[in-house]
């Protein structure tokens, strides 16, 4: 089996964390029946700078015809004068996951070995939130009256199809099954009634369907609260766009370690490519010196082959991590090492296994 990957590894760290990525990915598939085939793209601020363009039409269909993306990282240097700011994030990032119908957003959440968390208890978990991609408040349906004036009224309308809601919470019921067999709907369904009515039918209709799977519900500002002082509740979360977005950075917060967290922007249906990035930025502020941790860009690569289907190279992946970062911990030696050291000891892991 041959995948065509597409790559945009973007600025600043991206280059560098994807770097690490690949050599891994090769190790992980050296004895294995699946083969990458990569192409690159230049994306991001340094080809706005150079052309003008954050994602040219062309460009887009081009991407339509691989297999998967994997991302690395895009963002100026918020220092940087000449970029306006969001332009990458909306024309490039958002038109992405809009074009590519990424409607599952998925951030595996845990806690890594020797990686404290800013937690009062040291007790591990492991959850994943399922956040819905391309509906609720980000469509941009909405608008401005009276723009400028003290009489001014601006509103942004969150859109909740049935199709949309559907095909999500079916695929967050699909991870509960092959995982610990839970899943929390997050809402607000007391105060938005309606969006909130169609979710907690859409849960009770799959429920019925995945009759092995409990679930319940939580309203958003209960779930931030369990998700600081008992994350070990949580298997897996399914949540709208704007609640996904706080949840998942709040989730990242609390794992500890912002150079570690992977996540997948999926269209579950398999027409579009899948797009695979670690959860942090560009990181202008180490960018250029080696020393961005490649761990982030190496689980989401992991995440990759695992929706690729490639699940044995995708466990290789996950638990040399693991046994590496145990390592580290357990000898005290994972401080201090440079983004090539990190990745070449999960090279290593991986042969070794
Ligand atoms: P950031 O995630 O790039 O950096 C935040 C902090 O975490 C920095 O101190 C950075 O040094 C550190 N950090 C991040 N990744 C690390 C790694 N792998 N190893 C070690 N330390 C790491 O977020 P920031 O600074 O808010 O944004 C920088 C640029 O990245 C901006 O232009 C922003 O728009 C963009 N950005 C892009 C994202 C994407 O491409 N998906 C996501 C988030 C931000
Ligand atoms: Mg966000």
């Amino acid at each position: 089996r041959t995948f065509s990957i597409a790559v945009i590894d973007g600025d600043g760290i991206g280059p560098e964390v994807t770097a690490e990525a690949r050599k891994v990915l090769n190790a992980a598939l050296e004895n294995d029946d699946a083969t990458l085939h990569y192409t690159e793209y230049s994306l991001g601020t340094r080809h706005w700078l150079e052309t003008g363009e954050t994602l040219h039409d062309e460009t887009l269909e081009k991407l339509r015809s691989h297999d998967a993306i994997l991302f690395g990282a895009v963002g100026a240097d918020p220092q940087d004068q000449r970029i306006p700011s969001g332009v990458i994030e909306r024309d490039l990032l958002l038109k992405l996951r809009f074009e590519l119908d990424h409607y599952i957003n998925l951030r595996p959440t845990r806690t890594y070995p020797g990686v404290s968390t800013p937690l009062a208890s040291t007790e591990d978990f492991d959850f994943v939130v399922v956040r819905e991609g391309t509906e609720g408040p980000y469509v941009g349906n909405g608008g401005s009256l009276r723009r400028g004036t003290t009489q001014e009224i601006a509103t942004e309308v969150s859109v909740n199809t049935a199709h949309g809601v559907r095909r999500v919470v079916a695929d967050a019921f699909a991870r509960a099954v092959s995982r610990r067999g839970h899943l929390t709907l997050v809402h607000k369904h007391n105060v938005l009634t309606h969006s909130g009515s169609l979710w907690r039918r859409t849960v009770e209709e799959q429920a019925a369907l995945n009759p092995q799977v409990s679930w319940d519900y939580m309203h958003v500002d209960a779930a931030t609260i369990h998700m600081v002082t008992n994350p070990q509740r949580f298997d897996v979360i399914v949540t709208d766009n704007l609640f996904g977005d706080i949840l998942t950075d709040l989730a990242g917060a609390v794992s500890g370690g912002i150079g570690l967290a992977p996540s997948a922007s999926i269209n579950g249906a398999g027409t579009t490519p899948s797009m695979f990035e670690p959860v942090h930025g560009s990181a202008p502020d180490i960018a250029g010196r080696g020393i961005a941790d490649p761990t982030a860009a190496i689980l989401s690569a992991g995440l990759m082959l695992d929706h690729l289907g490639v699940k044995d190279a995708a466990g290789r992946i996950e638990q040399a991590v693991n046994a590496q970062m145990a390592e580290w911990a357990e000898r005290n030696t994972g401080g201090g090492l440079g983004s090539a050291e990190r990745g070449d000891a999960y090279v290593s892991r991986i042969k070794a296994l």
